[in-house]
């Protein structure tokens, strides 16, 4: 979407995947002080998002949104300055529907009333679900929503929560700045895994202005181990898909927060061209080389999918594209321990690579001979 937002996918923090409906105030605030506590802010992590159950069911008399007044008795302006005076942005939830997935009050035909009250609560994000849409189109629902938003006068990063459907990989980048390519992600690996492919399926699609989105990170949330978890951010940095953290970050422990702070998959998943890396070698093969172009060097990652099978493989730059010259002389670092691991002609031989692990390399090439 051309509103100047989303120029790389977006960073930061939802709700969602870790309470669900069990938010108030104190939830989101603690978790906001602790983005900057942890440093996230500085990496990135700038958007603070409010998923669904901050809202009632019904509207006021003048078809408002009430704000939940148990859980947010002070209501949304003092949350988004609150975030503002913290240096972070803000983001909302509701549905292009009737109502919410929870079933609160939903946004459809509301589009102006709700757009001028995000304003003016300070809302710098807003995600728009697909729940209880009466089977509407797609773009007439997001679009009407979209263009509200421009009128308020507030620049809003829209993310559609599409699900994947109605071909919203067409119209999805005239209309939102990401857009949900699938279902709900779960917190075990085969979810990863599944959303993952399904969001691979349409990498044109992609660029600076929007961006597929395979849904919110897991990592941290305790279903999925350490190698799984390193590939789940991985796969997410390499698709530039956006990087929203789904945990607790009161109580995240310190291998998880590693792998969301790593700075050289964030330089990946932030790269000014913006480009969705995709399987480029070994491709029918359950040990896959996936890889993009970035703005001054190449990116791979090689991802073992096999569920038992320790692996490793022989990279080929020429087939990567990494180099034009077979003779060129390609410095690898490894992205993961941030080391250089050597100077490689032609090819070089990953080690050994564990079920559901990966490394991620970072390749720079002489110009050709
Ligand atoms: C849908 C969305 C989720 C989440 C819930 C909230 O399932 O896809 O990301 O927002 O609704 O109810």
């Amino acid at each position: 979407l051309n509103n100047g937002l989303g120029l790389t996918p977006a960073m930061g923090w939802n709700s969602w995947n870790k309470y669900g409906c069990n938010i108030n105030e104190q939830v989101i605030k603690s978790n906001a002080k602790r983005m900057l506590d942890l440093g996230l802010d500085r990496l990135g992590y700038k958007y603070l998002n409010i998923d669904d159950c901050w809202l009632l069911a019904n509207r006021d008399a003048n078809n408002h949104i009430i704000v939940d007044p148990i859980k947010f008795p002070k209501g949304m302006k003092e949350m988004g300055d609150f975030l503002h005076s913290q240096g972070l942005k803000f983001g909302l939830y509701n549905s292009a529907g009737t109502m919410t997935c929870q079933r609160l009050a939903g946004g459809l035909t509301y589009e102006q009333v709700d757009a001028l009250d995000y304003a003016s609560w300070g809302v710098d994000y807003f995600k728009y679900d697909n729940c209880y849409n009466l089977d509407l189109p797609g773009p007439m629902r997001y679009n009407a929503m979209r263009d509200a938003l421009a009128k308020s006068g507030r620049q809003v990063y829209y993310s559609l929560c599409s699900w994947g459907t109605d071909d919203v990989w067409q119209w999805g980048n005239q209309t939102g700045n990401s857009w949900r390519t699938t279902g709900d992600i779960r917190n075990e690996w085969k979810s990863v895994v599944s959303n993952y492919q399904t969001n691979d399926l349409h990498p044109e699609s992609a660029g600076p202005g929007g961006w597929n989105d395979p849904d919110m990170l897991e990592i941290g949330n305790g279903g999925l181990s350490d190698s799984e978890e390193r590939s789940h951010f991985a796969l997410w940095a390499f698709a530039k898909a956006p990087l929203i953290i789904g945990c607790d970050l009161t109580s995240v422990k310190t291998s998880s927060l590693n792998i969301l702070k790593n700075k050289n998959l964030i330089a990946i998943n932030q790269d000014p061209l913006g480009l969705q890396a995709t399987c480029i070698l070994n491709c029918v093969s359950d040990i896959h080389v996936i890889g993009a172009q970035q703005n001054g060097y190449f990116a791979a990652m090689v991802m073992n999918w096999n569920d038992d099978l320790p692996q490793a493989i022989t990279l080929d730059f020429a087939l990567m594209g990494a180099s034009t010259s077979i003779n060129a002389a390609c410095k690898v670092t490894d992205l993961w321990s941030n080391q250089p691991i050597g100077t490689f002609v032609g090819f070089l031989n990953t080690p050994v690579i564990q079920p559901h692990d990966n490394t991620a390399y970072k390749i720079v090439c002489d110009a050709a001979q």
